[in-house]
């Protein structure tokens, strides 16, 4: 079995389960606190929560902070976080109207992917805060956030594209992550396809293709 998997059954373990019934984004928030409940902990700067409109239609959820994240304490700020711009704004949205998240609140080291017990640990405060935020619809970006939030730990982007899941009770569409379409420009269409899909389902179709 893989070391993370010994090293990390007595964290789950040792895990504070999450409050009864939060409450709002700020106590849960509080409720977070200077966390140390995974080991993401000692390689962060700031915790990055999530941001954006408190009863938002639309949230969107990465996989964790990348080096600028960190830096700032803001989701999606970096290079990664430059080309969802355009693809938000491609949508007609602006980025205060949804609210933006990640799977994980603190920066994987060398931003490797974060373990599973590490987001089955934090994930469990992204679940409480969409319970707060009860979006109509939550679109995954990228691998991990999609496996993650389809409860499919060896899924492909291409297996879970192309069709709505439920996490939760909330409809997920998932698509390609920005730093993806960053390596290979062949994923702009498909994420195209997928905000298309996903604004209609809003019922804001949009009218370029
Ligand atoms: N990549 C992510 O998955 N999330 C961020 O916030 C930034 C880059
Ligand atoms: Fe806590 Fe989440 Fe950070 Fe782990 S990643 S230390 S669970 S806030």
């Amino acid at each position: 079995h893989s070391p993370s998997q010994s090293r990390n059954t007595p964290l789950i373990q040792n895990t504070p389960p999450v409050t009864s019934e939060p409450l709002s984004l700020e106590q849960l928030r509080a409720f977070i606190g200077d966390c140390t409940r995974c080991p993401l902990h000692s390689g962060r700067k700031n915790i990055v929560f999530g941001e954006g409109n408190p009863t938002p239609d639309l949230v969107m959820v990465g996989e964790g902070p990348g080096f600028d994240e960190d830096r700032l304490g803001r989701p999606f700020v970096g290079r990664a976080g430059q080309l969802l711009d355009k693809i938000i704004a491609a949508m007609g949205l602006k980025r205060e109207e949804l609210y933006i998240c990640n799977v994980v609140k603190c920066r994987p080291p060398q931003n490797r992917d974060p373990e599973p017990d590490e987001t089955e640990i934090c994930g469990r405060f992204l679940k409480q805060q969409i319970s707060i935020l009860k979006p109509k619809m939550i679109l995954s970006l990228g691998r991990i956030s999609g496996r993650y939030l389809t409860g499919n730990d060896s899924a492909s982007i291409r297996s879970m594209r192309g069709k709505f899941h439920s996490w939760n009770g909330f409809p997920v569409r998932v698509t390609y992550h920005p730093a993806a379409i960053l390596r290979n420009r062949e994923y702009r269409r498909p994420v195209w396809e997928d905000v298309q899909t996903v604004m209609a389902e809003l019922g804001r179709p949009l009218k370029r293709s």
